[in-house]
């Protein structure tokens, strides 16, 4: 199979989050199973930044904004230690905004008072994109099978295919998957945006592309060929009024095309074995020997007192609603009452960091926090720390738990999304089995994540056999990509009528 893969971030070029892992994971997957694969991001100030190395090509797109055509240059690098080309669009004004007064976001800025806003121009910004990316396709060198957009930032691709560029040769036996790493944000503009696309206006319907606006999500599910959300479980969600955020009739209309992929976890980034961000490696044989160095390194590194008998509550999130960091909030003074110590690695809402500032002020010897974006640290906390807290409100897969669950560290978790398809609850028959690999709870509520935890504790201090158990069926779990790049490349022979 031959895949191009259209997202807006990926892992070592440019990431706010987990869909950069994916997109930077799964192609190398497909290339490893003898599949064609290519990826397509922005070229963004970020990515100059990341020391990849980017080379220009000789190819310059036309790329069709409304009455006007922008010529846009193609840059070109690869995944590394692999021969999967990465290429990325380059336009300055809207991707190289190096502005440390504005912010360096990808699609957020500084604004008054310290709180992130979206770039004013985010849907002209991703209309370019779209567009671009149907434009490369004659220049990589292979004719795609399948394009894989993702997200709203990508939603429009599936649109152009259908309706712009499927009688064009080369575009014509061309299909589409589009996957849902997040519902919540969905790219919703003023009509007028769509003046800008060249699609025709009469799109602009309920049925179609309208949603309270021009909504870019929307689109993506309506065209595509297959929809995908990243777990099982949280497909079935978006289906409802609770998780759909508005769009829960849309995903149940379509859902004879969707389906959940559980996300993989790139054991190659993410293995305590031979992770050299760590103070010590450990495997399923030394972890009991080797994992109180790391637990002592993250001490240190948070300014805490290395007391290997204070648990240690570890999260690594995004700071927003969707992360249950509110529930973490109001269940922290109980767990430092327990006896742990609590520490926060987090980047997001301005609320949030500063109740998380006025909280480790007053606790400074049992909390630690580092308020920003720390690829080192977010490894020492999924091996140093004793339980990893992941309550979300909602979580379309979630890595963090699939990391902690490899690094030995149980994780706490909400019942919900790819939380509640990855982590097998220590309920005491899931002990006796044998199963349980983490603890979960399926009330929103502080007091549901404070017992959890405290029924955690129990097993940490009373019960340790327990704790052992639990800790060594995490790390004995096989979450990698291998498996659900499988699962895609079904897909894609599916949409593709074989
Ligand atoms: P989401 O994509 O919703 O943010 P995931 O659990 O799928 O949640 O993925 C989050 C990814 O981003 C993980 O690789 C995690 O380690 C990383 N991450 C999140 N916040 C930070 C941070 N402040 N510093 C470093 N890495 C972070
Ligand atoms: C989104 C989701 C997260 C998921 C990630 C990668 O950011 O919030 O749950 O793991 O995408 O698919």
């Amino acid at each position: 199979l031959r895949v191009l893969l259209a997202a807006s971030e990926v892992v070592g070029f440019a990431k706010t989050g987990g869909l950069a892992d994916v997109t930077g994971a799964l192609p190398r997957a497909l290339a490893r199973q003898r599949h064609l694969a290519a990826v397509v991001m922005p070229l963004y100030a970020a990515v100059r930044r990341s020391g990849r190395p980017v080379e220009r090509t000789g190819i310059v797109l036309p790329v069709p904004m409304g009455d006007r055509v922008l010529a846009c240059r193609v840059y070109r690098s690869h995944l590394p230690n692999t021969d999967v080309p990465v290429f990325l669009i380059e336009h300055q004004p809207f991707f190289e905004r190096d502005n440390p007064a504005l912010g360096r976001g990808l699609y957020q800025q500084s604004g008054p008072g310290g709180d992130k806003v979206d770039y004013w121009d985010n849907g002209e910004r991703f209309v370019f994109f779209s567009r671009a990316v149907m434009e490369l396709v004659p220049h990589l060198g292979f004719t795609p099978d399948v394009i894989h957009a993702n997200d709203w930032q990508t939603g429009l691709v599936p649109v152009y295919l259908r309706e712009l560029y499927r009688q064009h040769p080369g575009y014509q036996r061309m299909r589409t998957v589009f996957t849902i790493h997040n519902i919540a944000y969905q790219g919703s503009y003023p009509r007028e945006l769509m003046n800008l696309t060249g699609l025709p206006g009469w799109l602009y319907n309920p049925g179609q592309l309208e949603h309270y606006g021009f909504n870019f999500l929307k689109a993506g599910v309506v065209f595509a060929d297959a929809v995908t959300t990243v777990s099982p479980t949280y497909a079935r969600e978006v289906q409802t009024a609770e998780y759909g955020y508005g769009l829960e009739g849309v995903l149940a209309n379509v859902s004879g095309k969707l389906s959940g992929i559980v996300n993989g976890c790139d054991y190659e980034h993410w293995n305590p074995a031979h992770d050299r961000l760590l103070a010590a490696t450990y495997t399923p044989e030394t972890v009991f020997e080797k994992k109180p160095l790391c637990k002592a390194d993250l001490q240190r590194r948070f300014h805490l007192p290395e007391d290997p008998n204070a648990p240690v509550l570890g999260v690594v999130a995004r700071l927003v609603n969707q992360k249950g960091i509110d529930l973490i909030m109001s269940a922290a003074p109980g767990f430092l009452d327990l006896g742990c110590q609590l520490v926060v690695l987090g980047d997001g809402d301005r609320e949030y960091h500063d109740q998380l500032q006025y909280f480790r002020d007053r606790n400074p010897d049992r909390v630690g926090i580092y308020l920003g974006f720390n690829e080192t640290l977010a490894h020492a906390i999924e091996a140093g720390s004793d339980l990893f807290l992941m309550p979300s409100r909602y979580e379309p897969c979630g890595l963090n738990q699939m990391y902690s669950l490899k690094y030995g560290t149980p994780p706490v978790v909400r019942t919900t999304g790819g939380l509640a398809d990855t982590v097998v609850n220590a309920t005491l028959e899931n002990l006796a089995d044998g199963r349980a690999t983490g603890f979960s709870f399926n009330d929103y509520t502080a007091s549901a994540l404070y017992e959890t935890v405290k029924w955690a504790l129990v097993l940490y201090r009373d019960r340790p056999a327990d704790f052992r158990q639990v800790v060594r069926t995490a790390m004995a779990q096989d979450w990698s990509w291998d498996r659900s790049a499988e699962a895609y490349v079904k897909l894609y022979q599916r949409v593709l009528g074989g």
